[in-house]
């Protein structure tokens, strides 16, 4: 293993612990020393490092929690089941792709199209549960990926009878028992709640079984916070559709996760905010104070238990009902204290602008400040909370002054009975200093330069800069990534056509788990060849078996010929774990293994990070987003963007923009959602993160909203994105493959002019016929040469900034 390698595990291994939340426990762990263990469970050999597509980490290798807990000094007892498992497993999957062709092929279309991301519910069986030891451990793993959503059935949402029988069996034999939930979203534990110890591992990279080792000795404690509301399958919201073709309506409107809940009064399972350590806490407030609308808060962390650990502060903000309805609380603020042992105290301070928990009011285009009665609450979860302080406010209070223009949808959102907010006599009420607060008024004139050496090339040259790279007469190969030429298994490139004008390109790869490329490559006169991991494992096993063999024996033969160059790199904790660990910190630093990366390798945009929102939890791709939070979406994408682009000539690109929250039929649905919803959910994290922390790029993502795909809404990038956000790096679109998009959708895939018209500075990743529709839509007049230029300008000051590494 390279040195930078061994040194990136490292750190992966010291932050992934922090990304585990203690569900239940009873003491039994940490154990003092290695011993005999019992280990069953689907990811007990196959543990998952995180999930499939574009996500998928090609590192050098990973831990497993098997090799974990030997590698920490288990004796792991349970391989038998182990080995009887994989058998029938690998039957079991062979059986379920060969059913997915097969139906495919009925319905006159091809596996990889139809069905990528498809995940296989786990099986139902019956081995003999073998294996002796002082503890026993049950691993219980989920997969999910790009391109399908989740289901609520046995084996995927919902545990299988095997499973819950199998862990009860163990629960019963073994006084030490673990159960560990390897993964990447939720799954139903209502069968199991009598589990005396659960710990959500998550999804953790290159270090997988390391971490829970250490976690199992004590060696590190968890102190992970969920970002999402765990509860049982039937007690989500359904008031919003999901997962529909065409259309589907996010007619829950704000009430999201958490703001659902706890606006109807009906506790999930596990709060948001939730979680155990190896010890306990007390948190005091001390003193509250706001001026100009900015309010910290002064609170005393200090471990009252005899373990060391550390404690992540929450504050919520229950703003009055007034005419628009609110949630019963938001999450303004959070800090995590150090680790401290046993009787340290440690003193954090809180900080939000009560600007930033403004509502959106559609009537006036306006986010505001409702005049009245403004309750703080600081905790340990959302549902565990004491009031510190209220704040009252006396009048109306315009923040910013904007113009409704994303559509409307064909409903009015839902609202909850409202709750009217209680004076507590008991605490401090400060009356909010507004005297000096300015309405900040959007001047909707987008900044619009035109470089000189964008007017000196000619439509068709234009065109082409406005297009990823593909070979001329050649319709771009890529179904997900690798469509890079000289970074081989980048997801991407600029154009190379106009090298002889002295404009070089610009390299992207996928996120966000780490930096996608291939482990090993070859190069001749063509350029560079992945060998091998070009494609998701996930994608080749659902290609056409002539086409799959092709490409493997292809990448053998390659192997064999020509010299092997290799770029390995580091799977980090997945979206979901990082933000898990409430530790901006700890996400920069994760950040800055990917900019490492991304210079050693030649990789100018890092494809991350993912920071759409967790509505549903049957999203496919729920693993890669942080939470069911806004806020902290934008601050964990906020702290990763700090950690890539503190390394010269490394920019993240931050997708998928936005109200992309399902998989199914993701080229043609429909979001339909409330201006409202957009501004305080859905965008929300974005507006955050590009205020933070300047990404040098936004990716548009493939659905529509309201109609419009959000690669067409000049609404969305120019005028929310720039205008309003402040942005001032370059618009890509998200992979537009025509092939994949599928014809029976009732939407029509979008435009190549038109998503050039609205702002997207580069349609990705390229094609022949991206070229030919964005010409002819120049001739009609659904983009102007004026505006071809502004987008080439801004991808050549990228170049200049990225490769110049100014
Ligand atoms: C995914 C993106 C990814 C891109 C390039 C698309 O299918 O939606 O997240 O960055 O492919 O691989």
């Amino acid at each position: 293993m390279n040195p930078y390698e061994t040194e990136h595990n490292k750190l992966v291994r010291e932050c992934g612990a922090e990304c585990a939340v203690l569900l239940q426990s009873d003491g039994s762990f940490p154990l003092e020393a290695p011993c005999r263990v019992a280990l069953f469970g689907n990811g007990a050999r196959r543990t998952i490092k995180g999930g499939t597509g574009s996500g998928e980490v090609n590192s050098r290798s990973y831990v497993t929690i098997e090799q974990g807990l030997e590698n920490a000094g288990f004796t792991v007892t349970g391989k038998g089941w182990m080995d009887r498992y994989g058998e029938l497993y690998d039957g079991a999957k062979k059986r379920f792709i060969k059913g997915l062709k097969r139906t495919a092929m009925m319905h006159g279309k091809l596996a990889v199209f139809e069905y990528m991301g498809a995940v296989m519910p786990e099986p139902e069986y019956d081995l003999p549960l073998e294996g002796e030891g002082d503890a026993a451990v049950y691993v219980l793993s989920r997969i999910s990926g790009e391109g399908s959503d989740r289901k609520p059935v046995p084996g995927d949402i919902l545990l299988t009878e095997t499973e819950v029988r199998d862990i009860h069996k163990l629960q019963d034999k073994f006084p030490k028992f673990l159960l560990v939930l390897n993964v990447g979203g939720v799954v139903d534990l209502a069968p199991v709640m009598d589990v005396k110890n659960i710990l959500l591992l998550s999804q953790l990279g290159a270090e997988t079984g390391n971490i829970l080792a250490d976690l199992i000795l004590g060696k590190s404690v968890p102190s992970g916070r969920l970002a999402t509301s765990w509860t049982t399958w039937c007690d989500y919201s359904t008031i919003g559709e999901f997962g529909d073709r065409d259309e589907t309506r996010y007619e829950e409107g704000i009430y999201v996760g958490y703001r659902y809940f706890d606006s109807i009064g009906k506790p999930p399972i596990f709060p948001f905010g939730y979680g155990l350590g190896y010890t306990e806490f007390s948190i005091k407030p001390g003193e509250v104070t706001e001026q100009n609308g900015i309010v910290n808060l002064d609170c005393f962390v200090r471990n009252t238990g005899t373990y060391k650990g550390k404690e992540t502060v929450q504050l919520y903000v229950s703003a009055p009902q007034g005419k628009l309805g609110k949630a019963y609380q938001v999450l303004a603020a959070f800090d995590k204290s150090r680790e401290l042992q046993p009787g340290e105290e440690q003193e954090l301070t809180l900080t939000f602008d009560l600007r930033d928990i403004a509502s959106y009011d559609e009537a006036t285009a306006s986010h505001v400040l409702e005049a009245g009665y403004y309750v703080l609450r600081m905790g340990q979860s959302s549902a565990d909370t004491q009031d510190v302080a209220a704040l009252q406010l006396e009048r109306d209070i315009v923040v910013r002054k904007c113009k409704n223009c994303l559509g409307k949808p064909d409903f009015e959102d839902w609202k909850p009975e409202q709750v009217v907010l209680e004076e507590n006599p008991d605490v401090p009420v400060l009356k909010a200093d507004v005297a000096g607060f300015k309405t900040e008024e959007v001047d909707y004139t987008p900044l619009e330069e035109v470089d000189p050496r964008a007017e000196a090339l000619t439509d068709e040259e234009l065109c082409l800069m406005n297009i990823g790279a593909f070979k001329t007469g050649k319709e771009s190969q890529s179904a997900v990534g690798n469509a890079g030429n000289s970074v081989a298994g980048a997801a991407g490139e600029t154009t190379s056509a106009l090298y002889g004008k002295g404009i070089s390109t610009l390299v992207m790869a996928d996120g966000p788990a780490g930096l996608r490329i291939s482990r090993q490559y070859t190069r001749d006169d063509n350029g560079v060849h992945a060998l091998g991991d070009g494609l998701p494992e996930s994608i080749l096993e659902l290609m056409p078996a002539p086409a799959a063999f092709f490409m493997r024996r292809s990448a053998a033969k390659q192997k064999v010929s020509g010299k092997i160059y290799e770029q390995y790199c580091t799977a980090i904790p997945i979206g979901t774990a990082l933000a898990q660990s409430w530790n901006l910190a700890l996400a920069e630093s994760c950040g800055d293994i990917v900019g490492n990366e991304m210079e050693r390798f030649g990789v100018h945009l890092w494809l991350a990070p993912a920071l759409n929102i967790h509505r549903d939890i049957r999203c496919g791709r729920n693993f890669e987003y942080f939470s069911e939070d806004p806020l902290i979406s934008g601050k964990f994408a906020a702290a990763l963007t700090r950690g890539v682009q503190k390394h010269p000539g490394c920019g993240v690109t931050m997708k998928h923009y936005a109200a992309n929250n399902q998989e199914t039929n993701r080229y043609g649905s429909n979001s339909q959602v409330s201006e409202r919803a957009l501004r305080e959910i859905y965008l929300k994290g974005f507006e955050i993160a590009v205020k933070e922390s300047h990404p040098k790029a936004v990716m548009t993502s493939y659905n529509l909203i309201n109609g419009v795909h959000t690669s067409e809404r000049y609404d969305l990038t120019e005028e929310v994105l720039r205008c309003e956000f402040g942005f001032d790096g370059i618009v890509m679109t998200d992979w537009i493959v025509r092939m994949m998009a599928g014809k029976d959708n009732k939407y029509a895939g979008p435009n190549a002019a038109k998503v050039a018209a609205a702002g997207n500075d580069l349609l990705m990743p390229g094609g022949k016929a991206d070229l030919e529709e964005m010409m002819a839509g120049l001739q009609a007049g659904l983009v102007n040469r004026r505006r071809l230029l502004i987008n080439v300008s801004r991808v050549l000051h990228m170049i200049d900034e990225l490769t110049q590494k100014k």
